[in-house]
């Protein structure tokens, strides 16, 4: 555990997919937006948007952000441990006839499976989920996971609350963690974030470097 880390105490129920299940079953999910995220849209209908290539979407819940890169030609692997999130995903992906795979695993298990089997890698909501003291941890499964020359696409939701999930993290933080091992291509304050995340989501494009050392 580094430094940073150790201002936060791990809260172990994040940590556990029973405790994500039952705010999906019991309707209780509020961070699910129903929509992809706004931020997402525009970027990729920009002439800067990247190029469709093979994307993990980490902690993709009902895949409202996955199956908007699926629209755009990604070749979309989307993960969660929740069963209902990957349900919903599944079907939604058929009734759409969208060919994204929705597949149900711990993203930390994920390095054993899919080690440099990703161009990209997508971030929304999963970085401030996860318990506090897994965030190295969380660098490390997307680092093991892209292909070398890889991009993270994030959303990182930055705020400095008490409690959680979402956990707070500060841009200082995001960027002690992600810095040694990526170039931040783009770090921007979201302009179109919905209400409740306005002026604390940052819309990111990090560049795996290409030398691991
Ligand atoms: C805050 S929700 C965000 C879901 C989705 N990204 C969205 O924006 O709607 C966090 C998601 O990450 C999933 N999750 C948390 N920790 C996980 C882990 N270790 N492995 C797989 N999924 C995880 C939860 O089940 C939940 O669906």
């Amino acid at each position: 555990m580094s430094k940073f880390e150790s201002r936060i105490e791990p809260t172990p129920p994040a940590r556990d997919a029973t405790f994500w299940e039952e705010r999906y079953q019991d309707g209780t999910a509020r961070w699910n937006l129903g929509q992809p995220a706004p931020p997402f849209v525009p970027f990729l209908g920009s002439p800067e948007a990247p190029l469709p290539g093979r994307i993990a979407v980490l902690g993709a819940g009902h895949g409202h952000d996955a199956l908007l890169f699926a629209e755009h030609g990604f070749e979309v692997v989307a993960f969660d441990f929740a069963p209902s999130a990957i349900a919903v995903g599944t079907e939604a992906a058929r009734s759409r006839g969208l060919s994204a795979q929705f597949l149900q695993r711990d993203i930390f298990t994920l390095p054993e499976e899919f080690s440099a089997s990703f161009d990209y890698v997508l971030e929304h909501t999963c970085f401030c989920a996860i318990s506090p003291d897994q965030r190295s941890d969380y660098v490390n499964v997307v680092r093991s996971i892209l292909r070398p020359g890889g991009n993270l696409i994030a959303l990182f939701w930055a705020h400095e609350r008490p409690g959680g999930p979402p956990f707070g993290v500060t841009v200082a933080d995001l960027r002690q963690y992600f810095a040694p091992y990526f170039d931040f291509l783009m770090f921007d304050l979201a302009s179109d974030s919905v209400e409740s995340r306005k002026d604390e989501e940052y819309l990111a494009y990090l560049s795996l470097h290409t030398d691991p050392n």
